[in-house]
């Protein structure tokens, strides 16, 4: 059996570095071995930063190699659907950028195909691996927080930032925000990773309100969106993200009977030796030390997670450097 997968990556743009990066830290597990994009001059650049030894302009020439096991597409995702319905064609494990599909009909027409490869098909959602989230569906699965009932997720993301001395600022790709290709604005590139979170601690959602409007970018689609679920075990979330904030955040809260979990992370239960109990036990399984940069930077996380020893400890806040005073 072979030991080390080969890897081929499909779309050479942003969000490569990352699965670029992520292939290189699976060490002699996996090898980044073929790199497809139409764009010659970003194939030279990628392939000599990252020693890929081969490029090309087609990804089905990428998808002919018997050595490439798994297939990653990072295209905008207009170009999802043909790519990886090719590479399921191909016989190759599919992980695929979100979202799966830029409409509901190609993502039907992708989980079609992908039905006739069981256990073939991915879509990337790496917050489901956070460590709070990690800890969440331990506690929810634990029966530590008891009957799910209220749920908050929300994201605010800046659309571009300005150059600062030295540094470039960052620019919006064309496609985003583009109905034809992008499929939509901040729900299907930032609120989607919200929505499959909600769906992955709550269950099914069966019934959906929200308004979404345009407030600041000059986008075909929305900006902004605020959305309210009920899912059938009868819990209420609650959802929002946009694009127009001026510092990127995300967070959530899972209130159930027995207790609450927040992210950033915080545990809460009104009995408070069934937290400092579900704290200690949480935390054996998934522990602080996991803890990265989903936690933004200046907020104070205590050591021991929020573990009492004797005095009540308050939970994690935000800190800023001096209270605001607004002027008269
Ligand atoms: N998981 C996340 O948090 C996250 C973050 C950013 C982007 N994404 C997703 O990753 C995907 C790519 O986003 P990006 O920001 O890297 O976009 P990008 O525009 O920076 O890169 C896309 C690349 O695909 C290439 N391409 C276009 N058509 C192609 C084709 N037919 N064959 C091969 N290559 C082709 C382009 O030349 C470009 O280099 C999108 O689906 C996006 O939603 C996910």
């Amino acid at each position: 059996m072979r030991t080390t997968f080969g890897m081929g990556i499909v779309g050479a743009g942003r969000i490569f570095e990352q699965h670029a990066r992520a292939y290189a830290a699976l060490g002699a597990r996996a090898r980044l071995l073929a790199i497809a994009d139409v764009d010659q001059a970003q194939l030279q650049k990628v392939t000599a930063r990252y020693f890929i030894p081969y490029a090309y302009q087609d990804h089905r020439a990428l998808l002919e190699r018997d050595d490439v096991d798994v297939v990653t597409v990072c295209t905008p995702p207009v170009l999802h659907e043909r790519v990886v319905v090719d590479a399921l064609e191909a016989g190759k494990f599919v992980l695929c950028e979100k979202p799966l599909a830029h409409t509901l009909e190609a993502a039907d027409r992708i989980l079609a195909v992908a039905r006739r490869w069981p256990g073939k098909l991915s879509t990337v959602y790496q917050f489901r691996y956070l460590p709070e989230v990690q800890r969440t569906l331990w506690l929810r699965d634990q029966g530590r927080l008891g009957r799910l009932m209220f749920g908050r997720f929300s994201r605010c993301a800046r659309f571009e930032t300005p150059a600062k001395a030295g540094k470039p600022g960052k620019v919006r790709t064309d496609w985003w925000g583009r109905w034809g290709t992008a499929g939509g604005g901040a729900v299907m590139t930032q609120l989607i990773h919200e929505i499959d979170l909600m769906c992955h601690l709550f269950g099914r959602a069966i019934e959906v309100t929200a308004a979404m409007d345009t407030l600041k970018a000059p986008i075909e689609s929305e900006d902004t969106c605020a959305a309210t679920v009920r899912f059938e075990s009868g819990a209420l979330v609650c959802c929002y993200a946009t694009m127009t904030a001026h510092r990127s955040s995300s967070a959530f809260d899972v209130v159930g009977e027995l207790g609450s979990v927040h992210s950033p992370w915080a545990l809460e239960c009104m009995d408070s030796k069934w937290r400092e109990q579900s704290l200690r036990a949480v935390l054996a399984v998934h522990p602080l030390s996991a803890e990265r940069s989903s936690v933004p930077a200046g907020l104070a996380v205590p050591k021991d997670g929020g573990c009492r020893s004797g005095r009540r400890r308050r939970a994690p806040r935000w800190r800023s450097a001096r209270p605001f005073t607004p002027r008269r």
